[in-house]
């Protein structure tokens, strides 16, 4: 029975499994046998990261195969198994501009993992673990040669640590993710209007007042920066104004366009509050502050956000009104054009270089700036014909809670972009996941990255024809099986949750079952189906169920394949036996429905997934007898296919229109 998950048990180490593909790669015969003799031989490395990162490695391969290794010769006389070569360049911070290049040659006797610059080695070893597997006589690497390198030099994670505070250790364990998958940068959004979450010893009624306690302090920032710069990823802070600020003005209110008091907000969606743009005194406060937070994260980028001012502050503010007649505004845009030139010279000042939302898109700004594209695609073309640089992460914000599918097809060099010439295209520097965390805690985090966010980070790795979504799901399930491996518990989670839902353990098979089958409502429907704030628990069966549910995508291929063929038998059982098991759900669950206070809001959920798999199956006899359905039938039925436009339990029955269209086939008849 495979109710939970893909149909196909993943394996582990073979060379198509790879993810992300590689640009270049080759299988060679023969296999190199991992035992307890295997070691790594680290040749002429000036960065020191490339040691820790051997040693880490050693430590995961041991977890792997439950064999001893040794990193040195005087430890273990055995000729290294490994041997990884690099240029012997001195460390450097990495950048966009920094070779992630390499080459990994696996054989009988040894393997060679070189490259130009110690982030290529760091690539190299992730993709060494993923070919080790046990094999009949022991653990074994497959012999390959490879030859890798990224598509694109900016490959990431936008994570929301402003919404939901999210405690040092999630942040690094998802380090450790975005490390396996390739992607370098974490673009930390500290701050936005439901919290400030970073220390500001300059200023610190910001973190104080800004924060519930729940911020960075800057020890911590730099534990982080450390354990990212390790891992070959970069981080890059986003420090979001002139709106999205509120949290900012509660302890600064002096700052504000319009006068306060503020404190913190509770909701979600866009709020008024917005920094003065007219006041001398805004930008020496915001020059200490960006000094300040310069001098902490090393990263030549600083992100000034941009996003979303609404107007209606600044509209209100006679100084504004007097500053725009001043200065020949006539608009807010050019007001906040304005604000970013002033942003922009500041950190110039400190050294560093701007990234913004695409809303910052003007012609006054520095050429160096990079536009980060949200609302489309047309800005990363338009900005990289003017001569800037770009990220695109419309498509991939991964909060609208879409299947990984639907990211996997955003290309930041298709749409728009695709009449790019060679030297536009190179402006467009790839692009970044979004995890905003509205409805995202701690808890659940792990699970609304993982193993979406594979998507995009293929995406930006491997050459622009590695586009076979099929392939792609079957290898991220075998990646996702591994990330439990480093710590992640995007699958691990899900059994606590649904314990506590139900106040049982282990929890109820049939809940285990339906969550596997329904998925969180899309885009930011969630909001409207019941008043959600800062504070409102995430640990409803909407929460523990995964953003994409790989049982419907299998019951889809499962329909697709017996309405190709109806005559076929053994189709038709692979989709009957899905829906007569949903079918017989309710009955179980209604117990727990009736005894949790927590999951009684499902009880419909339950019923309507009953009434969709019985229709489901009348259509599914209709079909394989190559009838028609007397119209009435479909009269009776087709109201299964309504679902609530805003339901309580903010889930959708994933398998949905599956069972439309059979039951459309069972309708117009073959
Ligand atoms: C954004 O989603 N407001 C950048």
């Amino acid at each position: 029975m495979a109710l939970l998950g893909a149909a196909a048990p993943a394996a582990f180490g073979q060379v198509d499994e790879l993810l992300p593909r590689p640009a270049e790669v080759e299988s060679l015969d023969g296999e190199l046998v991992i035992d307890g003799a295997f070691r790594v031989e680290v040749e002429a490395c000036g960065d020191a990261r490339v040691g820790r990162a051997a040693e880490r490695f050693v430590g995961r391969l041991a977890r792997q195969t439950g064999l001893v290794f040794f990193t040195s010769a005087g430890e273990h006389p055995a000729p290294p198994a490994l041997r990884v070569r690099c240029g012997a360049g001195a460390p450097h911070a990495p950048t966009w501009r920094t070779d992630e290049s390499y080459r990994l040659e696996i054989g009988r006797d040894g393997a060679i993992l070189s490259a130009p610059a110690a982030d290529g080695v760091l690539r190299g070893l992730e993709t060494f673990l993923q070919l080790v597997a046990p094999g009949p006589k022991g653990f074994r690497a497959p012999g390959v040669r490879i030859a890798d390198r990224p598509r694109f030099p900016w490959r990431g994670l936008l994570l929301d640590c402003a919404r939901h505070f999210m405690p040092q250790e999630i942040i690094e364990r998802n380090l450790d993710g975005m490390a396996a998958a390739k992607l370098n940068v974490l673009h930390w959004h500290l701050t936005d209007d439901q919290g400030f979450r970073v220390e500001s010893r300059t200023f610190p009624r910001l973190h104080q007042m800004g924060s519930d306690g729940l911020f960075y302090t800057q020890e911590q920032v730099r534990q982080v920066i450390a354990y990212a710069r390790d891992r070959g990823i970069r981080v890059v802070p986003e420090f979001d104004m002139p709106g999205h600020t509120t949290a900012w003005l509660a302890g600064h209110p002096e700052l504000a366009a319009l006068p306060g008091p503020y404190s913190i907000e509770r909701k979600w969606g866009i709020f008024d509050p917005t920094l003065d743009p007219t006041r001398d005194d805004v930008y020496h406060f915001l020059d200490r502050f960006l000094g300040e937070m310069a001098r902490l994260f090393p990263d030549e980028y600083i992100h000034i956000g941009g996003d979303e001012v609404n107007g209606k502050a600044w509209n209100a503010s006679p100084r504004v009104a007097a500053f725009k007649q001043e200065h020949g505004f006539s608009t807010n845009e050019q007001v906040q054009a304005y604000f970013n030139g002033q942003v922009a010279r500041i950190l110039t000042r400190h050294g560093k270089k701007m990234v913004g939302w695409d809303e910052i898109l003007h012609a006054d700004l520095p050429k160096d700036i990079v536009i980060q594209s949200w609302r489309g695609q047309a800005p990363l073309a338009k900005g990289a014909r003017e001569g800037r640089m770009g990220l695109l992460s419309f498509g991939y914000y991964l909060d609208h809670v879409s299947p990984a599918a639907a990211h996997y097809a955003v290309d930041p060099l298709a749409k728009e972009a695709a009449a790019l010439t060679p030297e536009e295209a190179a402006r467009v520097l790839g692009g970044e996941a979004c995890m905003w965390s509205e409805y995202v805690s701690p808890e659940t985090v792990d699970s609304r990255l993982w193993p979406r966010l594979l998507a995009v980070a293929e995406r930006l790795w491997s050459p622009a024809d590695v586009t076979d979504v099929d392939d792609y799901y079957r290898r991220a399930e075998s990646f996702s099986a591994r990330l439990d491996f480093l710590g992640l518990q995007h699958r691990s989670g899900l059994s606590p949750m649904l314990e506590r839902l139900a106040g049982t353990s282990p929890p109820p098979p049939a809940l285990r079952e339906l969550a596997a089958v329904v998925e969180p409502v899309k885009q930011y429907v969630r909001g409207k189906t019941s008043p959600h704030t800062s504070r409102t628990p995430l640990n409803r069966l909407v929460d523990a169920a995964r953003p994409e549910s790989l049982e419907a995508r299998d019951f889809r291929k499962a329909v697709d394949a017996f309405l190709a063929d109806p005559s076929r038998a053994a189709r038709r059982e692979e989709v009957r036996r899905r829906l007569d098991r949903w079918r017989r759900l309710d009955a179980e669950l209604q117990p727990w429905t009736a005894r949790s206070f927590l999951l009684a809001e499902i009880a419909p959920l339950s019923r309507a997934l009953a009434d969709l798999a019985t229709a489901g199956l009348e259509a599914l006899e209709i079909v394989a007898s190559r009838g028609k359905a007397d119209p009435a039938w479909w009269e009776f039925r087709r109201g299964v296919l309504d679902a609530p436009k805003r339901p309580a339990h903010a889930l959708e029955i994933a398998a949905l229109p599956a069972v439309r269209r059979l039951m459309e086939a069972a309708r117009d008849g073959s």
